[in-house]
């Protein structure tokens, strides 16, 4: 089954903890929450606290996507503030392998992110470091972009890939995923999509979890 990570980023971060619930309701499998530093990207949303004190209110897995600049500084910060998964930009990190093995150090999965004009062979020779390769179907920064068509080649590239390696690694998909676009990206091989604006926008956002279901079944 694919799994549904919404992106808080598109919550109300004056009212998080009712954006937390209303996910609960909607029984995703992952919270999704999107650090940025107003380096890597253009654009600055919240860091270690936001990320305890989400911890504090709900036992959904959090995965955390650091869109920081030398991400291998705070890897042990965001594992002590709660986070499930982490992953980190191939583009943001000199040293990849060795930052994939600090998170898996501090206990938790450990993903790579590419941004949608770096190649697959980037994360070639770090299959064995990884639980989670992420794919940015955006340039990311913001939420609420179009989806790039490009991607969907790279998704069933990434998939094959992956299973020539023999191991277990999930493909997540990360910008512009909607009912319109997810039945596609989904079929394409994607393990588990993000959805900021197509939830968290939406007048009901748990109605929103659900349309996201059905149309990819
Ligand atoms: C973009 C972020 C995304 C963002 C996706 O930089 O990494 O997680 O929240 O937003 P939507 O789903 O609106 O494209
Ligand atoms: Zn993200």
């Amino acid at each position: 089954m694919v799994k549904i990570a919404p992106s808080i980023l598109s919550a109300d971060f004056a009212d998080m903890a009712a954006g937390v619930k209303l996910m609960e309701q909607a029984g995703v499998e992952y919270l999704h929450c999107d650090v940025m530093d107003g380096v890597f990207v253009p654009n600055i949303t919240f860091g270690f606290k936001m990320i305890e004190d989400i911890r504090k209110k709900t036992s959904l897995p959090m995965d955390v996507h650091l869109m920081i600049d030398k991400p291998e500084r705070y890897v042990e910060r965001f594992a002590e503030a709660g986070a499930d998964i982490i992953t980190v930009h191939v583009e943001a990190t000199v040293h990849l392998q060795r930052t994939l093995q600090a998170i898996r150090q501090c206990g938790k999965k450990a993903g790579a992110v590419l941004n949608p004009a770096t190649p697959l062979e980037m994360v070639k020779y770090v299959l064995d470091d990884v639980e989670m390769i992420l794919l940015m179907s955006v340039n990311p920064g913001y939420g609420g972009q179009g989806f790039i068509p490009a991607v969907m080649g790279k998704i069933t590239e990434l998939k094959e890939m992956i299973h020539a390696h023999g191991k277990e690694i999930e493909i997540e998909i990360d910008g512009g995923v909607n009912k319109e676009t997810a039945a596609g990206i989904a079929a394409a091989g994607a393990d588990v999509l993000v959805a900021g604006s197509a939830v968290f926008s939406a007048p009901d956002p748990v109605q929103a979890v659900r349309e996201l279901r059905e149309s990819i079944k």
